[in-house]
């Protein structure tokens, strides 16, 4: 990395660029980083030389927008576009689980340049675990990718960083220690290469006690149907709208339940949640603060103040210096890992965990699809096919499949998914009872709560 990186070759940015790019949180990551390291190269008179792709564009940084993470051809497009001119590259492409089509396509069309593009993978798999599933429209699979970027690692034309992490807390949410850890490595190594010393980094710890009380707080208005806002300053307000981004794909969150303040445009300055979301903020409603001593406390403590006078369940996330030096990334660092806890153990408590599986996912790309069919299985122990169909019944409301559904293709089947709600809770309660659609409908309408009503669907079976 320091080839391309090293202050010595960031003064020529003219022919350079290092560009990151990923899907969803790794994108939103991606974004996050680039930012960073180009306002620390500004602050180090260099000029900046980072930018960012992610799958389903700038729209994506805030919303949850699966289906492009499917188009390896859109990637390798996205990534000429913004690399246009420049003679080096340093692509940095992260997927955790080593499977993203969008990633794999960028770094096949680095693979065929290698004259301009050096390409760097980053993901938290072991090799040989990457996904073996042909790209939509190509041979390719994520897996023959890095099979040829570790024969190119052997000379350092390509490079491969996928420390093992081991599971996610919660199975297959990669947002959490997949994120964290991306944001970690991707700061040591671009910090490693601004300063000659040897970076050591040493990550603040939150008080999880305190955490604990607040994801409590938090739940108690999920539960209410209420909703839940951040309101954050800086760079800790943006790891608020990552947070929150994820957690319609993760949970089937309905937008307005982690709530930022976001309108049809995304409105999230202080002004748009002043106009638009304090006005309707009710006392069930819970509201967390993100910020530091760095952040203009006074502007906090009059936000805070007019909060209060609309609910009691306001909560803060303040980080102070305090005599022991706390960095930005520190802060950012900790905030994240309080704010995954906040956002999953709420979830959990509201009933869209079930033995560590996300039972209310959406189904809105292949890989989702593919997860939804294995969870399925693994809950209901019912075959891959009858598991296939019954995913299938719930994604199109119907109690027979028709030969037009059974010929559209895996990208229908994902786009028609994204209208309908509830389609793996309706699937599995399916599968466990033998019920129709309409039946298994009316089961989670009166039993809201997920776990609770396959539980009671295992229980009866
Ligand atoms: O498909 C959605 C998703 O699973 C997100 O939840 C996640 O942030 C994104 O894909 C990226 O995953 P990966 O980093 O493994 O490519």
């Amino acid at each position: 990395m320091a080839a391309v990186a090293k202050p010595g070759r960031m003064k020529d940015p003219q022919d350079s660029l290092v560009v990151l790019s990923g899907c969803g949180t790794s994108g939103r990551l991606a974004f996050f980083m680039a930012s960073g390291f180009n306002r620390e190269l500004q602050r180090l008179n260099y000029a900046p030389i980072c930018s960012y792709v992610i799958a389903g564009g700038d729209r994506a940084l805030f919303s949850s927008q699966e289906a492009p993470e499917d188009d390896p051809t859109l990637g390798a497009l996205r990534l000429k576009k913004v690399s246009e001119g420049k003679k080096r590259v340093l692509f940095i492409g992260v997927s955790c689980g080593l499977s993203a089509p969008f990633v794999a396509g960028q770094l096949d069309f680095c693979l065929r340049h290698p004259d301009v593009y050096t390409p760097v993978l980053v993901g938290f798999n072991p090799a040989h675990q990457a996904r073996n599933e042909p790209l939509p429209g190509c041979t390719l699979t994520f897996r023959s990718v890095v099979t040829r970027m570790e024969e190119l690692a052997k000379t350092q034309k390509a490079f491969l960083i996928n420390p093992a992490l081991g599971p996610e807390a919660i199975s297959g949410s990669s947002r959490m220690k997949g994120g964290s850890a991306t944001k970690i490595l991707l700061e040591v190594v671009f910090s490693a290469s601004f300063s000659r010393t040897p970076v050591t980094f040493k990550y603040a710890q939150w008080g999880y006690g305190r955490a604990v009380q607040k994801i409590l707080f938090v739940c108690f208005s999920l539960q209410c149907g209420r909703q839940v806002c951040y309101l954050g300053w800086g760079s800790l307000g943006l790891l608020g709208l990552i947070d929150a981004s994820e957690c319609k794909p993760t949970f089937g969150s309905k937008h307005s339940e982690l709530l930022f303040p976001q309108g049809p445009e995304f409105s999230i300055s202080h002004d748009d949640f002043l106009d638009r979301v304090l006005p309707r903020l009710t006392d069930d409603d819970a509201v967390l603060l993100l910020y530091s001593d760095s952040d203009d406390v006074d502007e906090v403590a009059k936000l805070a103040h007019r909060v209060r006078e609309k609910t009691s369940n306001i909560h803060g996330a303040y980080h102070q210096t305090d005599g022991v030096v706390s960095s930005s990334r520190q802060r950012e660092l900790s905030t994240k890992l309080l704010l995954n806890a906040v956002s999953t153990g709420a979830h959990i408590l509201k009933g869209k965990v079930f033995k560590n599986y996300m039972i209310d996912l959406q189904v809105t790309n292949s890989k989702l699809y593919r997860r939804a069919a294995r969870l399925l299985q693994e809950l209901s122990s019912h075959s891959e096919s009858q598991c296939e169909e019954a995913l299938l019944k719930a994604i199109y409301q119907v109690d027979k499949l028709s030969e037009d559904i059974m010929t559209c293709s895996l990208k229908t089947h994902t786009h028609t998914a994204g209208k309908a709600k509830k389609v793996v809770p309706l699937a599995l309660v399916c599968l466990l009872t033998g019920c129709s659609i309409k039946e298994a409908e009316t089961r989670l309408e009166q039993q809201p709560i997920v776990r609770e009503a396959v539980e009671a669907c295992l229980k009866s079976s």
